[in-house]
């Protein structure tokens, strides 16, 4: 996509688009203009305001932070950050090692590995799932539901979106039922007994956030890792430079969320007033989006933007967001990709593409960006 985002940043860096049902839209390409737009407080996240709650079906998909505006906002992320601290996430570094190695010595047994199916995918999953304290073994149903939300069709020939999302919300039912019996010391056990506590996370919050948090918590990370693979192996002399620099690893993980981030563009926000924003005339319910790559590839930010080079310092890439939305979980992604990253290159030094780049299968839908298979000769 990037020649055409090069092409759009020059000719039109807010672009309009307008959507088959006649609804009003923008795209955004420019850093400087990507940026502001995150921060301002005229464009709002929650729909409903505007147009009333059309998705009835989807609407506990759509309680949580990432859908809401202030003061609701800062409410649910307020709750979510009280389980979700940077201290719990440290505490998970021996963990998300020890998940990492299991599955390298998994992998270790074969000439040949499709790095997502085998590393990138279980990896984030597993956390999450632990840090939840929902049964990992139940990763597969996981991704098959929020892939089906994020990509806008199930997959699977006879099964609307739909279904999978009711099938969604029974589990999660039956599964903080049984919390409620049992508690632990998980995520979902504090946030169950904190609401029993007289805190204010409405049992439809709580079915919101937990999904939010297993969608994110891997649809992302796994595309950091495949894309950082695939971004190091395209340039053999980034690779080289990291192998021979390993503390270059952070740096690496930054670069590659900058040059190949896993989230093509923000969410939706809607202008909540007619306004002028940018020197180009927004009215009230337009739709709006930030493509994060484009920007994170505009040479008046970056420089030389189309390389990918891990020695680049303090990159204020966008593709956490910014403003009050910025991604809650950044920490736990960083870590997990460090861990990642730096394990598979010491167990493996001499991966190598088992197909041409040019075959591997982008995933459709607008959201993620990130291929759906990466054969790799591992030794
Ligand atoms: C929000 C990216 C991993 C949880 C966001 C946003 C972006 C993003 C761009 C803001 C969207 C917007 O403003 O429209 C990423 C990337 C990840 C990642 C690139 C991995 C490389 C995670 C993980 C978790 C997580 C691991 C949790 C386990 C969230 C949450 C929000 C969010 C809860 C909503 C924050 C709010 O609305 O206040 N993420 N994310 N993300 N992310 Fe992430």
């Amino acid at each position: 996509p990037y020649p055409v985002y090069s092409k759009l940043r020059r000719m039109d860096p807010i672009h309009q688009v307008r959507f088959p049902d006649g609804q009003h839209g923008w795209l955004v390409t420019r850093y400087e203009d990507g940026a502001a737009l995150l921060k301002d407080p005229r464009f709002i996240k929650d729909f409903s305001k505007l147009y009333g709650s059309s998705m009835d079906q989807m609407s506990v998909f759509t309680q949580n932070m990432l859908f809401s505006d202030p003061p609701d906002h800062k409410r649910l992320r307020g709750l979510a950050q009280k389980a979700f601290t940077p201290k719990m996430i440290a505490g998970m570094r021996g963990r998300i090692e020890e998940i990492t190695e299991e599955l390298l010595a998994e992998m270790a047994n074969k000439d040949q590995v499709d790095l997502i199916d085998e590393f990138a995918f279980p990896l984030p999953i597993i956390v999450i799932c632990e840090i939840l304290g929902v049964p990992s073994e139940d990763r597969d149903k996981f991704r098959r539901w929020s892939n089906s939300l994020i990509e806008g069709t199930s997959g699977e020939a006879g099964v609307s979106v739909y279904e999978h999302m009711t099938q969604f919300v029974q589990y999660l039912g039956q599964w903080f039922a049984t919390v409620r019996e049992q508690p632990g010391e998980d995520l979902i056990s504090k946030l169950i007994i904190a609401e029993e506590e007289g805190d204010r996370l409405t049992e439809k919050e709580l079915y919101g956030l937990v999904s939010l948090l297993i969608i994110a918590g891997h649809e992302t990370t796994v595309n950091l890792i495949g894309n950082t693979v695939l971004s190091l192996l395209a340039n053999p002399e980034q690779q080289q430079l990291l192998k021979e620099n390993p503390e270059m690893i952070t740096q690496a993980l930054e670069e590659s969320l900058r040059f190949n981030g896993p989230v093509e563009f923000s969410t939706s926000r809607w202008a909540n007033e007619d306004m002028e924003f940018q020197g180009k005339q927004f009215h009230r319910g337009d739709l709006v989006v930030v493509s994060l790559n484009a920007a994170n590839h505009d040479p008046e930010r970056f420089l030389g933007p189309e390389v990918f080079d891990i020695r680049r310092e303090k990159s204020p890439h966008l593709a956490f967001g910014m403003g009050i939305h910025f991604c809650l979980g950044a920490p736990l992604a960083r870590l997990e990709g460090e861990i990642a990253i730096s394990k598979l290159l010491d167990r493996f030094p001499d991966l190598e593409l088992a197909v041409e780049e040019k075959e591997l299968d982008w995933r459709p839908g607008m959201i993620v960006r990130g291929v759906k298979e990466i054969p790799l000769r591992i030794q």
